[in-house]
């Protein structure tokens, strides 16, 4: 299972798509279950309770479990939802401040800086009490500020088949 998280904006769902595309297998985008999950409790995905997140998790976990040899997951908490989970490879997506900000702004029309302050009050309160840390290390730290998705699947089937 390989698992990509990182903050809004930086690409996940984009690659996520592509890399499954590529490898054909299955891929499940957390964001979309939780919004899935929060219009049928009828409220908004920021507003979403933990309880509302609790629930995305455990299904998130069944799919890591479910789906093996290969699958692909996106979601920004993931490093703590799968921690400890055997068979997952983390990647850890990151871009540039100014690049993420103004590319998310033209797909979400979200702000990063109110979306950070939620994540970094909802990881501190639901997720970081149970962190086991080392337990969830990084398989590959990859950059998309100056790398389309598109390459960085390639990056990562050249690691895979690299193993
Ligand atoms: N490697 C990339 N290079 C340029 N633009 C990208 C790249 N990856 C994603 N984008 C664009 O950035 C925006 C946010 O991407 P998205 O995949 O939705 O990020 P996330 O799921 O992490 O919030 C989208 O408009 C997408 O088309
Ligand atoms: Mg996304």
């Amino acid at each position: 299972m390989i698992a990509i998280y990182g903050p809004a904006g930086v690409g996940k769902t984009t690659l996520a798509a592509a890399l499954a595309q590529r490898l054909d297998v299955p891929v499940r985008h957390c964001g979309v279950a939780l919004k899935r999950a929060a219009e049928v409790a009828g409220v908004r995905a920021a507003d979403a309770t933990r309880d509302l997140h609790t629930l995305v998790d455990e299904e998130t976990r069944a799919f890591a479990r479910t789906v093996l040899p290969l699958g692909v997951v996106e979601g920004r908490y993931l490093r703590f939802v799968l921690a400890g989970l055997p068979y997952v490879r983390f990647i850890q997506l990151r871009c540039a401040g100014a690049v993420r900000a103004d590319r998310r702004s033209r797909s979400d029309q979200g702000a990063v800086a109110s979306e950070d302050a939620a994540d970094a009050k909802l990881i501190a309160e639901l997720y970081a009490p149970h962190d086991p840390g080392a337990a969830s290390e990084d398989w590959l730290q990859l950059d998309s500020t100056n790398t389309s998705s598109a390459d960085l699947v390639t990056l990562i089937q050249n690691t895979l088949q690299r193993l």
